[in-house]
This record gives structure tokens, C-alpha cells and sequence, in this order.
């Protein structure tokens, strides 16, 4: 019998992009497999069963595609995260660091009431720093952030432990050594 695949073999390394010395995590290779895209799925819930949803909030672009699936799946809403100027409607923002300068990210002001419990959802965690500025979004709306799940963890960044030093419980399906 072949040995059975884990979400961690569904995802495609691109060396040297987007630039040098970078080995790109490629997801969409899991999203695109049938089996794989409903293993991340399933495997993103699972430390969640029995609880609870009002709101799943997705980070553009990737938290997207992840966070619209689970929303369904836990019979809750969905919340689009997303980069500065793209929301019709009444914003707030945060500022985040990149690689290479600065971003903003924005939340409609309506979008989560105060209380609801929220699931935050990305496909990676590298520097913390997008998911920080989420967080961030969703506690100014009043919104009890239940637990923050992703894809992909690559510790060496260290966004795992800057979301555990907020207070946050973070679930990642596998991890990467390195950049
Ligand atoms: C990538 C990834 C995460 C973020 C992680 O998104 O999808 O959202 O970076 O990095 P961090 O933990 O250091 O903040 P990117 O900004 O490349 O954009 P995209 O999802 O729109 O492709
Ligand atoms: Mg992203």
C-alpha cells in the first residue's frame, strides 16, 4: 500500500521565489487536490469541535480560500480581512511591517459585533506580522478571538510565539524549517 499523504505533502517548495534565497511554501497545489483541500479543512476544525462560531475572519488573500470553507462548515459567518482601499464600506486599519517596508490591512466597522467569537484563519505563519494586524482589527470591533489556525508554521520567524505572548491559541497542520 502507498503510504498515505499528510496536508504537509500536498504543499510544493518554488526555490528562489519570490526572490533569492527564499523557498516559497506553495499551497496551491493542496487547495487544487481534492483530498488535500478537504484534509486541511477537516484539520483545521479539529481542535474546535463542539464550540461555538459567530465569525470566521479571513486574511486576504490566501485566508480567503481557507476561512470561506471552514465558515460553511461551522455554520458561520465569514469576515474578509483585506489590503487598504479594496472595502467599500467604513473601515478601520492597521499598519503592519513587510519584509520591505510597510502595509495597512482593513475590517469593515460593522463587520463583528462586540462578543462574538471569532475564528482567525490564514494559510501561514511566518514573522506574525499580518496576523497581528488582524487580531488587532478584531479586538478593536470587540470581538473574542477563540483561536487563530493556519496552514503552515515556519517557527524560525517567530509568529507563533509573538500571537502566544497576545494571549491567542494558535493551531498550525505542519511546519517548515528555515526562511
Ligand atoms: C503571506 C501569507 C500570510 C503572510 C504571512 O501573505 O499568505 O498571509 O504572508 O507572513 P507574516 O506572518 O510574516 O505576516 P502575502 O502578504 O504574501 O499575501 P497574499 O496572501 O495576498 O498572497
Ligand atoms: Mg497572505
Amino acid at each position: 500500500m502507498p503510504p498515505v499523504k499528510t496536508v504537509k505533502d500536498y504543499i510544493r517548495t518554488i526555490v528562489d521565489f519570490p526572490h533569492e534565497g527564499i523557498m516559497f511554501r506553495d499551497v496551491t497545489t493542496l487547495f487544487a487536490d481534492p483530498r488535500g483541500f478537504r484534509m486541511a479543512v477537516d484539520q483545521l476544525l479539529h481542535p474546535y469541535s463542539g464550540l461555538h462560531f459567530d465569525k470566521v475572519v479571513g486574511l486576504e488573500a490566501r485566508g480567503f480560500i481557507l476561512g470561506g470553507a471552514v465558515a460553511h462548515q461551522l455554520s458561520a459567518g465569514f469576515v474578509p480581512i483585506r489590503k487598504k482601499g479594496k472595502l467599500p464600506g467604513a473601515v478601520i486599519s492597521e499598519d503592519y511591517t513587510l519584509e520591505y517596508g510597510e502595509a495597512v490591512v482593513e475590517i469593515h466597522d460593522d463587520a463583528i459585533q462586540p462578543g462574538e467569537r471569532v475564528l482567525v484563519v490564514d494559510d501561514l505563519l511566518a514573522t506574525g506580522g499580518t496576523a497581528e494586524a488582524g487580531i488587532k482589527l478584531v479586538e478593536r470591533l470587540g470581538g473574542e478571538i477563540v483561536g487563530c489556525a493556519f496552514i503552515i508554521d515556519l517557527p524560525d520567524l517567530g509568529g507563533r510565539k509573538k500571537l502566544q505572548d497576545m494571549g491567542m491559541d494558535v493551531h498550525a497542520l505542519c511546519a517548515f524549517d528555515g526562511l
